[in-house]
């Protein structure tokens, strides 16, 4: 079964083609970053404009690469929702416009049952039932996922996701476009416990997370310091940038970490994954790793490109969706949704 994957829900306009839900013959990502950094995020309807453009190439490409002819495919599996309704719609007509033109059978996929098909996407992927933390700039939950692919949601965030965090506050810093890597980079050299950022932690066995407090926080202690690492803007406490960006990072992670590891054990499950653009950060990654060893839970994590938005877990998804319970009937009256 030879699935083209479609993903236009946000900034990456991406195309893959994916046998059996596994093997990856192809995968292109035409990254709008550059596009919508000089505004600190994305901007929807720039996005929308821009998928239109890359579209048709990025989809030429992907079966280019798959050394693939359109007759070739099975199926044409698109996500559907959530993100942006505008951007959603240039992923879904052209993925209507191509069935309908081949008489080929569409699939409508879930963008978080996407990103935590990506959990497959590792050298081993989980063999049983899992906990997933999807972590990503539009959502921070767990979920319960069963050997069908489907997910019970454990718990979510009550405000803001973990991602949009990270982005919001770099661009508080005025440091770049998106927010977690660039955090990600500058904590490398930094000291996470330089400055003791709020955790959100609700009740002891809560599978909740709140991130709006510890982004006021640091809002706070910019308002009262100045920048910092930038000795000409005043700031009096003396914190390098580095070292802001690592304490902030530690003040995620920890929760992050702290909850999926509870998740695994409220639920009595071995098995963890972490899924979404938040989980290709380098201290996640680590803490995540000595803390499943220790709790001694096997850890499934996509690669870092598979963690952000791209198609092949759209493709994957793809095939599971079908496995479940087929194709899409009447493909042509599908909406796209935003949440
Ligand atoms: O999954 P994704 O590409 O799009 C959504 O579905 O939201 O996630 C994008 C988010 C952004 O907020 C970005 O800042 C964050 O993932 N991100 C990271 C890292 N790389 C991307 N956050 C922390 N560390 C990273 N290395
Ligand atoms: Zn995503």
């Amino acid at each position: 079964m030879v699935i083209l994957g479609i993903e236009t829900s946000c900034d990456e306009t991406a195309a893959a083609v994916v046998r059996n839900g596994k093997e990856i013959l192809s995968s292109v990502v035409a990254s709008q970053v550059a596009i919508h950094a000089p505004y600190g995020g994305v901007v929807p309807e720039l996005a929308s404009r821009k998928h239109l453009e890359y579209i048709i190439p990025v989809i030429e490409s992907a079966l280019r690469k798959a050394e693939c002819d359109r007759e070739d495919l099975d199926a044409i599996a698109v996500t559907q929702g959530p993100g942006l309704v505008g951007a959603l719609l240039v992923g879904l007509s052209g993925a209507k416009a191509m069935a309908m033109a081949l008489g080929k059978p569409l699939i409508a996929v879930n963008h978080l049952e996407g990103h935590i098909q990506a959990a497959f996407l590792g050298a081993e992927g989980p063999v049983g039932t899992f906990v997933c933390l999807v972590v990503s700039g539009g959502h921070t939950a767990l979920y319960r996922v069963g050997p069908d692919g489907r997910g019970e949601l454990l718990g979510a965030t009550r405000d803001d996701a973990a991602g949009e965090a990270f982005d919001k506050v770099a661009k508080l810093l005025e440091i770049g476009y998106p927010g977690g890597i660039v955090i990600d980079g500058l904590s490398a050299r930094g000291n996470p416990e330089a400055i003791r950022f709020p955790r959100s932690r609700f009740e002891k066995d809560s599978l909740e997370f709140s991130f709006s407090g510890l982004k006021t926080a640091a809002a706070n202690y910019v308002r009262q310091n100045g920048l910092p690492g930038s000795p000409g803007s005043g700031n009096s406490a003396g914190c390098s940038l580095e070292d802001f960006a690592a304490s902030f990072q530690e003040a995620i992670v920890d929760v992050l970490v702290e909850k999926t590891l509870r998740a695994a054990r409220q639920c009595g499950l071995e098995e963890i994954a972490a899924v979404g653009g938040v989980a290709a950060n380098s201290r996640l990654r680590k803490r995540l790793g000595e803390e499943a060893a220790a709790a001694g839970c096997r850890l499934h994590l996509p690669p870092i490109r598979f963690c952000t938005d791209n198609a092949v877990m759209i493709a994957a998804a793809g095939y599971r969706v079908w496995e479940r319970s087929g194709f899409t009937p009447d493909f042509l009256g599908l909406d796209a949704f935003s949440r």
